[in-house]
């Protein structure tokens, strides 16, 4: 058995299964993500597969030899099946067949990849792709509820319009769930058993039908930390203004327009949802909504020289306020300003007891904003202010996790 510790500092092995799907062609771009990534990645193709994506495409991405056949890397007298087998933190299969699904649930090994599956004791990860029907069929369905049985990560397809012409669910999951759940299965899961709320994005405050008053909030911010919670073992609730990026499958989610709406909703799962073990309010909810919506369009015109505004419910005081008591959830607010880091961290501190929350994260609109990266600085409870360097969004809210993580674990308000 290989050492934790060797594990730790070493990249992670990830074989990626590939099978004779339309949608093997997807299997090259999750190479090269994972590859991207810092993993290290081998390929096994089935026969199938090569009809429709050449070897030597992956190979040129992984940099590492295809296993094709039985017979591949045997010249120094290596099993190049159980050898890989044994090599993987993580065998990811996709597209899965339905075919090559069946023989997995019944523990064929006519071809490397299914012997691999059978001789190795990583986590597996099956992404299947195929036609609504056979998706649908009750064998397939049995195959693939036998194979989470044997502890193997299904990665639902998705709905929508498949090359064969039918619409349905039977298309590959996107690649960014297929890498969740890889991922999922690779962490040390740190927060198993938690249960997180997370509101995440803008908010829209109408003007009129077609008009409103929003912000510059992309929500990738709150989804980096959906995944990163997920990672970690958590259960994940998402409550999300409106915004355009992909939503972990994983988690629950609730979609909201308004100021008042999010409100509602996180009052609402936060009091009869629970208990949370942490609420995180990563939305950037309107601090104003107009006064008066009007029920037509406001002619252009007709002219507008004033808006009147009024303020929004403040969804973290009120939640700092109202969740009181030993099952108090580890409160996370965000706070954003356009001005200096010092004053933007003096601000945060006022927010943080003004709105009874246990972190503030304050970062600047200039840094946060719509973009991939962010920088922080985490406000809370003890004296010092950690400031994180600029980092990707995932990585952020990765670290925001742990320190929220241990700060719970010091308080005892959890046995984590
Ligand atoms: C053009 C074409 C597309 C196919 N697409 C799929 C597919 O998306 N999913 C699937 O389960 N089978 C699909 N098949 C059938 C498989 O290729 C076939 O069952 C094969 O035996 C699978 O072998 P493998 O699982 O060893 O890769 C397709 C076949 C052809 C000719």
């Amino acid at each position: 058995m290989s050492e934790p510790k060797a594990l730790a500092e070493r990249k992670q092995h990830i074989v990626l299964g590939v099978c004779g799907s339309i949608a093997a062609y997807k299997a090259a771009e999750l190479a090269r993500r994972l590859v991207a990534a810092n993993y290290e990645v081998r390929c096994v193709m089935t026969e199938a597969a090569q009809e429709f994506l050449g070897a030597k495409t992956l190979e040129a991405i992984t940099g590492a030899a295809v296993i094709t056949g039985f017979w591949d890397g045997s010249e120094n007298g290596s099993i190049s099946h159980i050898a890989l087998a044994d090599w993987a933190d993580c065998v990811v299969i996709a597209p899965a067949t339905a075919d090559t699904i069946a023989k997995l649930a019944l523990g064929f090994s006519e071809n490397p990849l299914l012997a691999l599956v059978l001789a190795t004791r990583a986590a597996t990860v099956v992404a299947p792709a195929m036609n609504c029907n056979m998706w649908e069929h009750a064998a397939t369905q049995r195959n693939v509820e036998t194979l989470r049985s044997h502890g193997v990560t299904i990665v639902d397809p998705a709905h929508g319009m498949l090359a064969c012409g039918w619409e349905g669910s039977g298309r590959l999951a996107e690649l960014d769930d297929i890498v969740l759940a890889m991922e999922t299965r690779l962490s040390v899961a740190p927060m198993q058993g938690m249960r997180v709320l997370v509101a995440a994005g803008p908010t829209r405050e109408p003007i009129d039908p077609v008009r409103f008053i929003s912000n510059r909030s992309s929500g990738k911010m709150g989804i980096a930390l959906v995944r990163q919670a997920l990672i970690r073992g958590a259960a994940v609730e998402l409550v999300h203004g409106p915004i355009d990026l992909a939503v972990p499958r994983a988690a629950a989610v609730t979609p909201v327009t308004t100021a008042q709406e999010m409100y509602d909703v996180v009052r609402q799962r936060a009091h009869q949802g629970g208990p949370w073990d942490m609420i995180i309010m990563a939305a950037a909810v309107a601090d104003f909504r107009p006064r008066h919506q009007e029920s037509s369009k406001i002619k252009g015109s007709r002219g507008l020289e004033s808006l009147s505004l009024e303020a929004n419910p403040d969804i973290l005081a009120t939640l700092g306020t109202e969740l009181r008591g030993r099952d108090r959830p580890y409160l996370i607010g965000f706070a954003v300003a356009t001005g200096a880091e010092s004053e933007l961290v003096q601000d945060a501190k006022e927010k943080l007891a003004r709105k009874r929350a246990d972190m503030v994260v304050a970062n600047l609109a200039a840094d946060g904003f719509e973009g991939d990266t962010n920088r922080v600085w985490l406000v809370d409870s003890t004296a010092q202010v950690r400031a994180l360097e600029c980092a990707t969004k995932d990585s952020i809210a990765a670290q925001i996790l742990e320190a929220a993580i241990a700060a719970k674990s010091r308080e005892g308000r959890d046995d984590v």
